[in-house]
């Protein structure tokens, strides 16, 4: 019988649930057996009662919970070469050879070196004696799927990432709730929210919560912004306007790299206004709880294509990255996936923005 991996790895995203729900069953559906990966890469290394045959019923109820019930972590021993190569020998132990990852970019990143590197890390097993030849024989290629589970939406390769449209609904929530204090006192608000290097979260729920002013870190303002903003925030009480909102990414920065913080932005509406602003830092707020809709039917329907890709992977078949386009289950390598992503960061450390917008394709 053909066994699959499945794991989630890094940081946790709302969907997560649906995906691995989806996978079980689609497994079993198509006659293979499903282990969970407990803890993502970590417990591919630790093996044993880490790696567990998932029936039916384990998955029944998790649809709608945020987070992942399988566990996840981010793991450093899976960067060093004894990590990857106790991980392919715990996998080999199993029987696996078909994963399927679900994780944003650095554990998408770690699972396309593995696949990459199989063949040589089976040979020094067998060299080792850690797996025996008839072993080796039987599982010389590892298959890969990847899906995409970060709050972030920082990959390229799919329109939307699981997770995103989940935080993206609580940041507007927690924005909508913040107007209504601050449009009762007059007051300014500086809401800083998730993203790593990605504004995608800032600029989506700047526009829904209707906010000033935002910072995002493919769009560093041009220097003297600090009077366009204050002027910009005076316009808006001028016109009746009782609160202002201004959203910043965690990863904003001027064009010379300075991080432009909320406290940063709090100092200049003191100088220049008088106003002590409030800051609200949403934190992992974004990331907990109840999956959208959206996330929900995403990442189940990019779960079952990826279970098809695995088993119908061939010998020469390249690792896969399933997500969505145009509203659509899209399929696309793993490999030219990861390497485009990271040329945005890239991008934006030469202080290329237009092209890191460009390539970015949501900008
Ligand atoms: O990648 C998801 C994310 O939530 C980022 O937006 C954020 O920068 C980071 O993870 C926080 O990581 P941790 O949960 O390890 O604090």
């Amino acid at each position: 019988t053909v066994r699959i991996g499945v794991m989630t790895s890094g940081g946790d995203a709302q969907g997560m649930n649906a995906a691995v729900r989806a996978i079980v069953r689609t497994g079993i559906h198509e006659g293979a057996e499903v282990f969970a990966i407990r803890e993502g890469w970590q417990g591919a290394i630790q093996g044993g009662e880490h790696i567990v045959r998932l029936g039916w019923s384990d998955v029944s109820g998790i649809l709608s919970k945020g987070g992942t019930v399988i566990g996840t972590a981010r793991s450093a021993e899976f960067r060093t070469r004894e990590g990857q190569l106790t991980a392919v020998a715990n996998l080999i132990e199993k029987g696996i050879d078909r994963l399927i990852v679900i994780g944003g970019d650095g554990s998408l990143t770690g699972s396309r070196h593995l696949c990459l590197g199989w063949p040589e890390y089976v040979a020094e097993l067998v060299e080792a004696g850690r797996i025996t030849p008839e072993q080796a024989a039987q599982h010389p290629r590892l298959y890969i799927a990847g899906l995409v589970g970060s709050i972030d939406n920082d990959m390229v390769g799919t329109d939307m990432t699981i997770g995103t449209d989940s935080a993206l609904h609580r940041i507007t929530e927690a924005i909508d709730a913040i107007s209504s204090t601050a449009e009762s006192h007059r007051r300014t608000f500086i809401v800083e929210v998730m993203g790593r290097h990605c504004g995608y979260l800032a600029l989506m729920s700047a526009i829904a919560g209707g906010a000033d002013y935002t910072f995002l870190p493919e769009s560093p303002p041009r220097p003297g912004w600090e009077d366009r903003m204050v002027d910009v925030l005076a316009r808006g009480r001028a016109a009746g306007r009782r609160d202002s909102i201004l959203i910043v990414a965690e990863g904003a920065a001027d064009r010379d790299g300075t991080p432009i913080t909320a406290s940063r932005i709090q100092d200049v509406l003191r100088e220049r206004t008088g106003e002590e602003a409030r800051i609200t830092i949403l934190g992992h707020v974004q990331r907990g709880g109840t999956p959208s809709a959206y996330d929900r039917w995403m990442a189940t329907a990019c779960g079952v294509e990826a279970v098809r890709q695995v088993l119908d992977a061939e010998p020469d078949s390249e690792p896969v990255l399933v997500g969505v386009h145009r509203d659509a289950v899209h399929t696309t390598g793993l490999l030219s996936a990861v390497e485009a992503t990271h040329r945005i960061g890239d991008y934006i450390a030469s202080a290329d923005y237009d092209a890191a917008v460009a390539a970015r394709g949501h900008g």
